[in-house]
């Protein structure tokens, strides 16, 4: 934070008025279930990204980012937001100042914000997310704006889907929004009702592990997922009524899932049920302190979206089996998929023993390295504190 302060007037000239922090997230269960109306159960972590910030007279925006040193200050204008290619990381914190403007709150000035990161780069754990929750808290705060958490959450979102044009669901931006320390949320991402949950694990930790795999094709290979599961929901509704598959039970989806003609869209619609199902017994799991089901349950997790969905690839599945083989109690990948990450519950005995060897079976296995972290369960976005000139 020292450190950014400094960054920050030696970029800018003068010192910055206060400091912000959005983190990343990592997802427990419920994976491709936001965009269907499903569950989610997502908790903060305790690394994402710092801001230090100022408001200027002018409609002048300076962006300035301690991980893309090399880009220096990129500069934009308040009255004129565009998506620009050139600019790169700093289109997040335009579309949320696009969106928030659009939607009538009062963004009177110009900015400067520099940004310091501390998720690792391209892991999944949503750097992208934690930049847009981050500049909504310094807009909140420095125009005193009277917005609530979610609505700011359904802005970022918004800036990424329309601004950016990543068509992402809600999850990401809410579980960096609301996030609390040492609970994970379960989001019914239908009505945005959501529960906080102490994660007590008693003798076990989460890790995180990163494959290093960087996520090629994500982004396609997302949106058709997407465009599945609608074309799912419009053949089940020759005979339902439904809005999205997260309304069905594994029951009425056997029922009817003769309706759904491609064997391949009938695999994409059984995960999306069968993973809100899921989402919602590891929630009950968890509060019953039955670590043991919520691991089997993150092991189906994994095998559904490895069988049914597609969307592992040989990475995430050698680092998962890896972690099976050497003891994990649940393992599976998080986030969208396609490489990134995974996370598994663990003995916490044996932490350095589970790395070391799951760690030298994944590199014998892809020839990649992966790196591995303790899951810490942090805070949601907020800012930190005023800066004394
Ligand atoms: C990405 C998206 C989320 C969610 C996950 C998959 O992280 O941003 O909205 O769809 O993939 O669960």
């Amino acid at each position: 934070m020292e450190q950014l302060l400094q960054v920050f007037k030696e970029q800018f000239g003068q010192a910055a008025d206060a400091l912000f922090f959005a983190p990343g997230r990592v997802n427990l269960i419920g994976e491709h279930t936001d965009y269907n109306g499903g569950h989610v159960f997502p908790c903060a972590l305790s690394v994402g990204t710092y801001a230090a910030a100022r408001k200027r007279d002018d409609q002048k925006l300076r962006f300035y980012s301690m991980n893309f040193e090399d880009q220096g200050i990129i500069e934009a204008d308040l009255g004129e937001l565009v998506y620009e290619e050139a600019h790169d990381w700093a289109n997040y914190p335009k579309g949320v100042l696009d969106v928030f403007k659009k939607a009538g709150w009062d963004v009177t000035s110009g900015l400067d914000i520099a940004f310091y990161g501390n998720i690792p780069n391209g892991a999944g754990l949503s750097s992208s997310a934690s930049i847009e929750l981050v500049t909504s808290v310094v807009l909140r705060e420095l125009f005193a704006l009277d917005i609530d958490q979610v609505e700011a959450v359904k802005l970022s979102q918004k800036a990424e889907n329309e601004f950016v044009g990543v068509n992402c669901g809600i999850m990401d931006q809410f579980a960096i929004g609301l996030g609390k320390k040492d609970h994970a949320l379960l989001l019914d991402c239908d009505t945005l009702e959501y529960k906080e949950t102490p994660v007590k694990l008693s003798d076990h930790v989460l890790i995180i592990a990163n494959t290093n795999k960087r996520r090629g094709l994500a982004d396609s290979a997302y949106n058709e997922r997407r465009s599945q599961c609608e074309q799912a929901v419009r053949e089940l509704n020759q005979e339902l009524e439904i809005g999205t598959l997260g309304e069905l039970t594994k029951e009425q989806f056997e029922a009817h899932k003769h309706l759904i003609e491609d064997p391949i869209v009938q695999r994409r619609a059984k995960h999306a049920v069968y993973e809100n199902r899921r989402t919602l017994e590891a929630y009950e799991k968890l509060t019953n302190g039955d670590i043991a089901g919520f691991g089997q349950l993150m092991n189906e997790s994994h095998i559904s979206l490895r069988d049914d969905y597609e969307v592992t690839g040989k990475e995430l599945d050698a680092l998962v089996e890896a972690a099976w083989n050497e003891g994990a109690v649940g393992a599976r990948m998080t986030g969208a998929g396609f490489g990134g990450c995974t996370i598994q519950i663990v003995d916490r005995d044996q932490v350095d023993n589970f790395i070391e060897r799951v760690g030298a079976a994944y590199e014998k296995g892809t020839g990649l390295s992966a790196d591995f972290y303790v899951v810490e369960i942090g805070d949601g976005a907020r800012k930190l504190e005023e800066v004394g000139q």
